[in-house]
């Protein structure tokens, strides 16, 4: 069996996250099982729900445990197969965590699912066709409920699932906004990702500001805003939502350190009778058939093409990870692992 390479989680941090949070391990890789298949890494995706893992405080999930390899989910190829489902050679994407290999008890329901490459990159179930598109869909379609011809703005809107909901949001018809950090972020939305207009948060130094630039970019109100952001980002949206907007709350990367991000009007939830609903992709598995199927032809057909930051070796995941968390990453943050 291989040597394996792994990073856990060693200390928690106060505050921001640091490098020294992390440790590179080596370890052997124990003998399968039956039921057990070896899977070799190719990809570890970076998302930011894993700096609130490693907080040891209450949330809708576990805390990342100390001196455990830190979770995340990965795609590979089955190298060694004790369970007549998996052969040799099969892709496969499941939860295999910061490490190079992974030994996985494939009879577990959902611990493991092979994938099909012909049409669509490996990595992509990562992104895309994996986790972060069905996160998209999810908050548009099920909770947000889009009507052709109505506004949709995105925060974060260049990355994973920024960059999905882009492409989901234009097939229904919806006039697309995206707010992102940077012009570099801004052109690539609007030239690249189809989204019809973006607006440089870093322009503007409070909501006001932004709000006003939301107005011209959303001349006709926002319908339907997906919340990645939180903060400053939040207030000027919710001050340019239509009645009976819909707000699906993603995520709050603003606040992962710990600041808190007060809300500056929430009266306006009210005034304007907004449906303002959270949400954790994993607790609704029932979309993920429908959703992956809509993304996968996306991205086949050339429809969706979201862009990715690719960090070389396992040794660089902490850095690359601490990045995402700043902006650094443009696109779908992996790293490649063979
Ligand atoms: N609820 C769920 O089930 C679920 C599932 C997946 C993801 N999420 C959430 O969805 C959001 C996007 O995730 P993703 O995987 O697509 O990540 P991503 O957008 O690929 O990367 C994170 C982006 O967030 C932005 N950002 C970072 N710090 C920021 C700050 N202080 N203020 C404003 N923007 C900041 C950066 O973009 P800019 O450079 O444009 O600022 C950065 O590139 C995250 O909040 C994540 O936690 C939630």
């Amino acid at each position: 069996m291989p040597t394996n390479q792994q990073i856990q989680l060693d200390n928690r941090p106060v505050g921001e996250a640091v490098a020294s949070n992390f440790k590179l391990v080596t370890t052997e890789t124990p003998a399968l099982q039956d039921g057990q298949v070896l899977v070799r890494h190719h990809f570890l995706s970076l998302d930011p729900y894993m700096r609130g893992r490693m907080n040891d405080s209450k949330s809708y999930a576990v805390p990342q445990a100390l001196g455990q390899t830190m979770g995340g989910g990965t795609v590979g190829e089955v190298m060694e197969s004790k369970n007549d489902k998996y052969d040799v050679g099969d892709k496969v994407v499941g939860m295999g965590g910061w490490q190079q290999y992974s030994v996985v008890d494939a009879t577990v329901l959902g611990a493991l699912r092979k994938v099909d490459t012909t049409h669509v990159p490996l990595s992509a179930y990562l992104g895309a066709v994996g986790m972060p598109g069905v996160t998209a869909w999810y908050g548009l379609v099920k909770i947000i409920e889009p009507k052709a011809g109505e506004t949709m703005v995105v925060s974060a809107a260049t990355g994973a699932v920024g960059s999905a909901f882009a492409a989901l949001s234009k097939a229904r018809g919806c006039r697309t906004v995206g707010i992102a950090g940077g012009p570099d972020k801004c052109k690539y939305a609007v030239e690249e990702l189809g989204f019809d207009a973006c607006i440089d948060y870093k322009l503007h130094k409070d909501a006001n500001s932004l709000s006003a630039a939301l107005k011209d970019a959303c001349p006709n109100g926002v319908d339907g805003y997906f919340e990645n952001v939180g903060g400053m980002v939040l207030d000027a949206v919710l001050s340019r939502m239509n009645a009976f907007g819909r707000i699906a709350v993603c995520g709050m990367i603003a606040g992962y350190n710990g600041a808190p991000l007060p809300l500056t009007y929430p009266a306006l939830i009210l005034m304007n009778r907004l449906k303002v609903q959270g949400f954790i992709v994993s607790e609704h598995m029932e979309v993920w058939p429908e959703a992956l199927k809509e993304l996968g032809t996306m991205v086949a057909t050339g429809k969706l093409r979201a862009r990715e930051s690719i960090a070389q070796g396992l040794e660089a995941a902490p850095e690359a990870f601490l990045g995402l968390l700043k902006g650094k990453n443009f696109g779908k943050q992996l790293v490649k692992l063979v």
